[in-house]
């Protein structure tokens, strides 16, 4: 079946989002290393790195199916923030505009019968909710932490022991 041309338009603008995400993650990276937050910054590189897999899977997603990728400019980052918690705040803040992102390309899925595309979805709207819930417990922590030093410095350290392992997505062929 191929896609409807709603469905389609969707997918390759949510490629264009997964990949201005991953710009986002790495300009929040590399702000967190200048100013001293390894772990922090480390935390956001990871990130980025998942990122660029839910990009790919899209990517594959249209190989799959045979159908074309346009691959869009992608929009500049912000380059500079006021705090380590200002980038937590607005990580999650762009994450919850990726969750409502993705309930309309589900939703356009569903709504043009694609139950294929629709099934894809699905893991992409679960892992959007996972994405909300770390990213609520990053603001809280970073909250908890306010401006003592000590408590900041443990709590950076503690972000630097994340690691990057890459996820499956379930229904792509290779
Ligand atoms: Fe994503
Ligand atoms: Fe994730």
């Amino acid at each position: 079946m191929k896609m409807t041309e709603k469905v389609r338009n969707l997918i390759n603008e949510q490629i264009n989002k997964e990949y201005f995400s991953a710009f986002l993650y790495l300009s929040m990276s590399d702000w967190l290393n200048q100013q001293e937050w390894p772990g922090a910054a480390n935390w956001m590189y990871v990130q980025y790195k998942e990122e660029i897999v839910h990009a790919e899977g899209f990517v594959r997603y249209m190989a799959m199916r045979g159908e074309k990728i346009e691959l869009k400019p992608i929009e500049e980052p912000k380059h500079e923030w006021n705090s380590v918690l200002e980038t937590f705040e607005e990580a999650l803040a762009h994450e919850k505009y990726i969750t409502a992102a993705i309930e309309k390309v589900a939703k356009a899925a569903e709504e043009d019968g694609d139950r294929a595309a629709k099934l894809f979805l699905d893991w992409y709207v679960l892992e959007q909710v996972e994405e909300e819930v770390n990213g609520e417990d990053n603001v809280m922590l970073w909250k908890k932490a306010g401006d003592h030093p000590g408590a900041l410095f443990s709590l950076d350290r503690q972000y630097a022991a994340r690691t990057f392992v890459a996820d499956e997505i379930p229904h792509l062929d290779n």
